[in-house]
């Protein structure tokens, strides 16, 4: 297995390009499976995620058809495009072998047994980072008319035709929108989700469904109105740029007293990352798909409690933590979507930092310096903490099961050796 090394203490430096966002192209690459009209997707990331959602696609049945030459831009490759052509689905089923390796597989069912009346897809089951169940999907699907069974380990839907319903999820669950926002566009009559997420990847999901004909009003407030219609057709769709790997290279930046200009992006979806980021200190101009950081010599440590958008995202949790890590003073992060999720937290220990854990809440006192280590990666955003840890770290980090970081970061080691760290992987 591929371990990263990297000698810390290396200012970060230079302009690098932001990839498609992976939690956007999920479930859009779900959405093909709605039309027997090819589908097209640009700015596609070269992402394992990616890689296992068109592996479960193509043996339902899906073509796709990949042009991987993207322009190569600052850091890495411009986002592939990638065509789906569901006319040939044929198999609506998830294995668990496929489903075990991505819990956002269950992105599928929605769109599946709206379209085909039928799916079998297995339970996502346990992860590193809590329970995660999919229990208001089911209830969404139930109440737009599906049978659903959960037998061997697969949730079984069927619905001869599925009825709009006024929905409401018990908490905001992001894909639980998203698939139910899916099926709902092929049901008869008018569904309403209440409590909707309201993240900028369902709008972006909800863009590309009305550009195939869907009629959705409401995205990105936390009520959706999807009037059914009989069909959709086939579009083509730009990805949005990954507002997460935005903020992990500003942490980066900003954890390395760095001056970064980040390209291909937004900042208009990172609202509570940047201003957290200036409280640390950093200064932070934005112009047209630009952001430009440039850090203090010693950053202020930061409190923050995670909750859905628009407030503090739980995917920059860990970042924020390896800030912490060694800023100024001391911070309390309060962790409120998943349990389970300071896995990062003894890692991040074994590099010297100063870290208590209290069931969902941490107290992270800074250091004027860590030392490297050798870590593991738990999980995606984990493993992303661990390197902007590593980068400020004194001598050398080794980071094993960075498989963790090819689900989530495109051309990670590249863009950060652009930016003139010191960062190698190396084949096992
Ligand atoms: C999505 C993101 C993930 C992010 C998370 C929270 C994708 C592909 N992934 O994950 O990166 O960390 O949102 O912003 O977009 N829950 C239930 N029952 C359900 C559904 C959810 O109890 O049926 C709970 C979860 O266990 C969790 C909370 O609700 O505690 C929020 O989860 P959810 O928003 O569904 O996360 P995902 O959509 O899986």
């Amino acid at each position: 297995m591929d371990k990263l090394l990297i000698t810390g203490g290396t200012r970060l430096s230079g302009e690098i390009s932001i990839s498609g966002a992976k939690n956007a192209a999920l479930p859009l690459l779900c959405a093909a499976l709605l039309t027997k009209e090819p589908v097209t997707f640009t700015n596609v990331p070269r992402l394992n995620d990616i890689g296992t959602m068109l592996k479960l696609l193509a043996q339902m049945g899906v073509k796709v058809s990949r042009d991987g030459h993207g322009a190569a831009t600052g850091g890495g490759l411009a986002g592939e495009t990638i065509t789906l052509d569901a006319s040939g689905l044929n198999n609506a089923v998830a294995p668990y072998e496929l489903v075990k390796t991505m819990r956002a597989s269950i992105l599928v069912l929605g769109p599946l047994v709206a379209r085909t009346g039928e799916a079998r897809v297995s339970l996502p089951g346990g992860c590193a980072i809590g329970a995660r169940p999919v229990d208001q999907h089911i209830k969404g699907l139930t109440a737009m008319g599906a049978t659903i069974t959960v037998e061997h380990g697969y949730v079984h839907a069927s619905a001869s035709q599925l009825k709009g319903a006024r929905l409401f999820t018990d908490m905001v669950t992001v894909t639980g929108t998203e698939n139910l926002m899916m099926a709902a566009c092929l049901a008869v009559g008018e569904t309403v989700i209440e409590n909707a997420a309201r993240e900028p990847e369902v709008v972006d999901l909800a863009n590309c469904l009305v550009a195939m004909g869907a009629r959705i009003s409401g995205a990105g407030s936390d009520v959706i109105r999807i009037q059914g219609v009989p069909a959709l057709h086939g579009t083509s769709h730009r990805i949005m740029p990954d507002r997460i790997e935005t903020g992990t290279y500003l942490c980066a930046a900003a954890a390395t007293g760095g001056d970064v200009r980040l390209t291909g992006t937004s900042s208009a979806y990172l609202d509570a990352v940047i201003d957290k980021l200036m409280d640390t200190g950093c200064e932070i101009t934005t112009e047209r798909d630009v952001i430009h950081l440039k850090a203090p010599a010693r950053l202020t440590a930061v409190s923050l409690r995670t909750a859905p958008y628009p407030a503090f995202p739980t995917d920059m949790q860990a970042q924020f933590m390896a800030i912490n890590a060694v800023a100024e003073g001391s911070a309390v992060m309060r962790e409120t979507i998943f349990e389970n999720r300071f896995m990062h937290a003894v890692e991040l220990i074994r590099l010297g930092a100063q870290i208590k854990i209290d069931g969902n809440v941490a107290f992270v006192t800074g250091r004027a310096a860590l030392e490297g280590a050798t870590v593991m990666a738990t999980d995606l955003r984990a493993s992303a903490s661990l390197v902007i840890a590593g980068l400020v770290a004194q001598g050398e980090t080794s980071i094993e099961r960075i498989y963790h970081l090819d689900r989530g970061y495109e051309n990670l080691d590249q863009k950060l050796t652009a930016l003139g760290a010191k960062i190698q992987r190396v084949k096992a």
